[in-house]
């Protein structure tokens, strides 16, 4: 089967939906790949470079649409381009399309859609579940988004974002206040973290406090109690009250901070206006606002969605293309979520559409005819714990399998007991058999192995790897028995049993606590780096 790979007709767009690289892993799956020429020239791709990787360079625009079975897209299907036709218009019967669709806003492509009985899988619409994350296109792009939106704030802020204290006198670090900690918000405050720059951060959702600190920020508080958590971890629209509240809190700051970036978003709804335009007003000359909402109507009263304003020497940056402006590293990691998602509908070397794949229907928007979004509702869905500091990407998720899923149940209590009287007696029986020697050791090793189990039992599982490494560089005492049975009475004699085992116990213990000593140093700097 032949995959499509068309040029971006949407002015501006400098993506592309695969890279040489995806062309390889589509290429392993057994499809053939045709890029249309000159696809990835936005991106420094040249079709020699998709040659190397196997595809097949097309001139012909009808052809390669018509031509193939899938096709693969960034933005979603519209009419443009030098043939100023409109794209679904060239689609084949019964072929599959995947690429950012917007159902909600875009019903008339979807009808266009299921008019030419084609099944669209929307890269927005993948359900945001755990094992989703390879497919998270939304992530990716944000996390690309919240990167850039640094970038350009720093391209128009007229100081530097780090302080420095030279010869000619002290430079302040910038003052950037983040509003929304999802991921655009956690990326944008890691980068503004790494060029030197104090930071705050605002987000209504309680998970996100210990998110924002980790990556070095400090988080506003705001003392009015409301949840903010909604379906699927993201959040819910806030009530007026606490808009208001939070609004004080960004007039307060806007007159202190050199540098706003607004990626307040609630799923479906437009942006809320959170800075108005006396705020804008009451910042300082210089000063800049990155508003990423500006898509859907922006969080400032002043932005205007693709351009930069300044009002009263205040820049308003609204760019809705920032990850097009990251143009290579864009295209590498959405074609590398477009190809995941075809493999999920790749099965025995046929495209087969499973329903009950809670991710494929989660992002299928027309199938056989008709118009499938939206989806039925995930099962209950509950958030899970926050990543760990420099995660910024999927900071919400659903967990769609149930705790059981396998169908094995919980050990009942009563199992438990008979498993301790089975110990217990076990125990007995070789306190009866054993020599006293023997029965020494083994009271040590029960007891460590109780000792060692209580330890480890009450750690969370995020702490298991320091956990590991810190006491691996402990085993050292390992080291010493073996090099007690390596010196010991019986040193001389050669390779006795003992001896052979005390070399073999030396050498890996000496691994285990050099290798745990690595480990930690690493964690600890990377600690460190976020001080
Ligand atoms: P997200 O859903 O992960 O994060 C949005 C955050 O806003 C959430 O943490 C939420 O709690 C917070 N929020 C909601 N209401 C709020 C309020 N009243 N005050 C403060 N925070 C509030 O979304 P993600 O993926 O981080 O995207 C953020 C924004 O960036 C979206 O508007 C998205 O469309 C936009 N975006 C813009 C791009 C561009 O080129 N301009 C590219 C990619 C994303």
């Amino acid at each position: 089967m032949r995959i499509a790979i068309p040029k971006e007709i949407h002015p501006g767009e400098k993506r592309v939906a695969a890279t040489p690289q995806t062309v390889l892993r589509l290429r392993k799956l057994g499809f053939e790949v045709a890029v249309q020429a000159g696809a990835g020239l936005n991106t420094d791709l040249t079709d020699s470079a998709y040659q190397e990787a196997g595809a097949t360079i097309v001139e012909d625009v009808k052809a390669l649409w018509s031509g193939s079975g899938v096709i693969l897209k960034v933005r979603p299907p519209e009419t443009g381009g030098s043939l100023g036709i409109d794209e679904t218009e060239l689609l084949s019967p019964n072929s599959l399309l995947i690429s950012f669709a917007w159902p909600a806003q875009n019903r008339p492509l979807l009808e266009k859609l299921a008019a030419r009985k084609v099944t669209a899988l929307a890269m927005d619409c993948v359900p945001r579940i755990t094992r989703a994350q390879k497919m998270d296109a939304l992530s990716a792009m944000a996390n690309i988004a919240g990167y850039r939106s640094v970038i350009e704030a720093a391209q128009h802020f007229p100081r530097f974002f780090t302080g420095q204290m030279t010869a000619a006198g002290k430079i302040d670090p910038a003052k950037v206040l983040v509003i929304g900690a999802g991921v655009a918000g956690l990326a944008a405050i890691g980068a503004a973290r790494a060029l030197g720059a104090i930071v705050r951060a605002f987000d209504p959702r309680a998970a996100t406090r210990d998110q924002v600190k980790s990556m070095g920020a400090e988080y506003l508080e705001l003392h009015v109690q409301e949840e903010a958590e909604g379906k699927g971890g993201y959040a819910k629209e806030m009530s007026d009250s606490f808009l208001k509240a939070e609004m004080a809190l960004f007039a307060a700051q806007a007159m202190e901070v050199d540098v706003i970036i607004t990626t307040a978003l609630i799923p479906g709804k437009p942006a809320p206006k959170l800075i108005t335009a006396g705020m804008v007003e009451s910042m300082k000359p210089g000063s800049v606002i990155v508003d990423l909402a500006a898509e859907q109507g922006g969080n400032c009263a002043m932005t205007r969605p693709g351009e930069v304003v300044t009002h009263k020497g205040v820049t308003i940056v609204g760019y809705t293309d920032l990850p097009s402006r990251v143009a290579s590293l864009s295209s590498q990691l959405y074609g590398a979520t477009v190809a995941a998602l075809l493999e999920e509908v790749w099965v025995d070397g046929k495209i087969t559409i499973d329903e009950s794949n809670q991710v494929v229907r989660g992002a299928m928007v027309t199938h056989d005819g008709k118009i499938t979004w939206p989806p039925p509702p995930l099962p209950i869905p509950t958030p899970v714990a926050p990543p760990e500091p420099g995660v910024a990407a999927n900071t919400t998720k659903i967990e769609s399998a149930p705790a059981h899923a396998n169908g094995a149940a919980p050990a009942s209590a009563s199992t438990m007991w008979i498993w301790m009287i089975l110990a217990a007696l076990f125990c007995v029986g070789i306190a009866w058999i054993a020599p006293p020697s023997f029965l020494s050791h083994f009271t040590v090793f029960v007891l460590a192995c109780f000792v060692g189990w209580q330890v480890i039992w009450n750690v969370k599982p995020a702490l298991h790897t320091p956990l590991m490494s810190v006491t691996n560089a402990i085993s050292g005492i390992i080291l010493i028995g073996g090099m007690l049975q390596l010196s010991g009475p019986q040193a001389g004699s050669s390779f006795t049993a003992a001896a052979i085992l005390g070399a073999i116990a030396v050498l890996i213990a000496t691994i285990n606590v050099a290798g745990g000593f690595l480990v930690t140093q690493r964690m600890l700097a990377m600690f460190r780096r976020n001080a």
